[in-house]
């Protein structure tokens, strides 16, 4: 009873011949007298039926069937009744009729419905993943996940690149995140690092003269997670020597070209737009603008100085921003949605929202309205753009707090009004980024992108002066407001390495003893040389419409960054523990 044909291949075509199928019972319906059930695995669903008239006995045993029992059913392809066609699916013109039935395993009633809609919650969906991957939405996902990376692999290798594996154990990467540690047990009191990133193995690559690297690998990051954040993802990872930026672009427009062809046959207009970071951060107020609607934050700053309002002009004396966006017919929101977003903006450290409507011939509605004077509001309305009808909404805040907390309200919105054509496929490049950025803890600069990361020729000057004004040669390139990827030229040159370290406080002994390896590397001719790397995980997230990278990933974690499908990570035995030599420092729960 193998199978000649899959679930979803036997179409009108087929009618008369004699086929075996072998798949799972999706479902079972008995409609007098005639058994009919459909039968599904990952290529499709066939309907089979199942006559008494043909064999009493076939039938009888057809109705033991239930949801997910695994059957091998052998039978001739007929044509199904005139009005009883399934058009939504291929096989729909056909059904089997059965007369062999074998069933090669039972199912006990799953604790999961393998359904297309679902309405479990996600944490029992990853407890019992298998079964949520038996789902055709999981199915698709993950098999277009497979043609993308496939697409990704052959674009590479008709470009000249070469596939080269680097260690997961090994040192520490400067990404940023917490690492993942790995005892070793021959070498007592001492840890591998799993890689956050191949960064420096790759730019090793390029020393060793092998000009373009390409890597599809694991990275680890132990940090705090959201919707398109894994603790292990997946990177599509580049490097390549004798380059600058505009070459990076040129390849990686290419690729996203390619695999949006070859995959879901969309065509893409290159070259990208570009925009550089301090741009973004003002008009989108995030550096991943989704561009595809409009709604971008305009500064007031100079009109509210000039206004009565005191929280307005407090800030702006000490040295914050007043901005805001136009929401196109905001006007109907109500008191408890303004609330909403208020506590919205908050999150983002905002310290309130302060909002005015504009209803017919630009009469505006507003509690800080008496702030301003007629001129005023005109010339904001003017500056903003404003149609009867819209609502506005400010921040008075830091500039940092105020992109952040106007940015997320922006895309907030935009789904909440559902104003985003799903159609579109933006891409865009974010360039000239910072080289560093405050660390408000250690209260000293740190890299923005990685410490390895060429700032631009012509801030190099600062460098010293004033670090934080310096840019960098970094590029991220994003799609519909997700950060796809980025990346940077590197430095390769050993005294501005030590320049880029000293500007971070990093000391020289710090330095030899976290990055000495690669150091070392470029005093022995390293070629000029630069990279990128996509997270595949959001790439496919976006183009297969998911929410969340755990529905395009097999196995993911939770939230928790916890596997609940084998209850990972666990606790491990005292004699392993033992032979690592480490002992535990953790309170034992109190029983009662
Ligand atoms: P970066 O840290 O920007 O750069 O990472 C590159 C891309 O990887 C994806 N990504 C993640 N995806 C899922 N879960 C995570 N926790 C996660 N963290 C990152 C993002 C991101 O854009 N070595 C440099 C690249 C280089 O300079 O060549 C690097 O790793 O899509
Ligand atoms: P108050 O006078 O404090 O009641 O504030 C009047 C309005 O201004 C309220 O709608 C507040 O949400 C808003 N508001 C207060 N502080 C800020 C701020 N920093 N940025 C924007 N709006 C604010």
């Amino acid at each position: 009873m193998k199978r000649t044909h899959n679930c979803g291949e036997l179409t009108g075509k087929n009618t008369g011949k004699e086929a075996i199928l072998n798949g799972w019972v999706s479902n079972r319906r008995d409609h007098g007298g005639l058994i009919f059930i459909d039968l599904r695995d990952r290529y499709g669903i066939t309907q089979i039926t199942f006559n008494p008239k043909v064999s009493k006995e076939i039938h009888a045993k057809a109705e033991k069937l239930r949801s997910e029992f695994v059957v091998a059913v052998k039978g001739n392809v007929s044509k199904r009744p005139k009005g009883t066609h399934n058009k939504k699916i291929p096989t729909g013109e056909i059904e089997i009729v059965a007369k062999e039935l074998e069933i090669i395993s039972e199912s006990e009633t799953p604790p999961l419905e393998v359904d297309e809609h679902i309405n479990a919650n996600e944490d029992s969906r990853l407890k019992w993943r298998y079964l949520d991957l038996r789902r055709g939405p999981m199915q698709k996902n993950i098999i277009l996940r497979h043609k993308m990376v496939k697409a990704v692999r052959d674009y590479y290798d008709s470009r000249g690149f070469l596939e080269i594996e680097t260690p997961i154990l090994a040192k520490s990467t400067p990404e940023g995140a917490r690492d993942y540690l790995v005892p070793s047990r021959v070498n007592p009191g001492k840890f591998f690092a799993l890689p956050q990133s191949p960064q420096i193995f790759k730019q090793l690559l390029m020393v060793s003269g092998f000009d373009k690297y390409m890597q599809i690998i694991k990275c680890f990051r132990d940090e705090d997670l959201r919707a398109d954040r894994q603790p292990e993802f997946t990177q599509i990872d580049v490097e390549m020597s004798f380059v600058d930026e505009e070459d990076i672009y040129e390849i990686h427009e290419g690729l996203m070209k390619y695999v949006l062809d070859k995959v879901f046959k969309i065509k893409l207009k290159t070259p990208f737009p570009r925009m550089n970071w301090q741009e973004a951060m003002d008009r989108y107020g995030v550096d991943k603008p989704d561009t595809r609607f409009g709604m971008e934050i305009f500064d007031v700053s100079d009109e509210a100085k000039e206004s009565e309002f005191n929280v307005f002009k407090g800030i702006i004396a000490k040295g914050g921003k007043v901005r805001g966006i136009s929401v196109p017919k905001g006007i109907e929101f109500s008191k408890k949605e303004l609330e909403e977003l208020t506590e919205f903006v908050k999150v983002y450290k905002a310290k309130g929202l302060a909002w005015m409507k504009v209803g017919k011939g630009g009469k505006v509605d507003s509690p800080i309205a008496k702030f301003f004077s007629e001129k005023l509001i005109k010339e904001i309305l003017k500056k903003m753009d404003v149609k009867e009808n819209d609502l506005l909404l400010f921040v008075a805040d830091d500039w940092r707090i105020v992109c952040d907390s106007l940015g997320n309200l922006r895309n907030h919105l935009a789904k909440k009004l559902k104003i985003i054509d799903p159609k579109k496929f933006n891409f865009l490049w974010v360039v000239d980024f910072p080289m560093f950025e405050m660390d408000e803890e250690d209260q000293r600069p740190k890299a923005m992108h990685h410490p390895f990361t060429s700032p631009r020729k012509e801030d190099l000057d600062l460098l010293e002066k004033e670090p934080l004004k310096v840019r960098s040669v970094a590029y991220d390139l994003t799609l519909n407001g997700v950060e796809l990827g980025g990346g940077s030229i590197r430095i390769h040159k050993k005294d501005l390495q030590k320049r880029v370290f000293k500007a971070m406080g990093i000391s020289d002994e710090e330095a030899e003893n976290k990055f000495g390896f690669m150091m070392n590397a470029f005093r022995y001719g390293a070629p000029p040389h630069g990279g990128i790397a996509f997270g595949m995980d959001r790439f496919v997230m976006v183009m297969v419409g998911a929410d969340s990278i755990r529905d395009v990933i097999a196995f993911p974690k939770n939230k928790a960054a916890i596997s609940l499908m084998d209850e990972s990570p666990s606790e491990v035995s005292e004699e392993q523990l033992k032979e690592l030599r480490i002992k535990l420092d953790i309170e034992k729960p109190n029983k009662e």
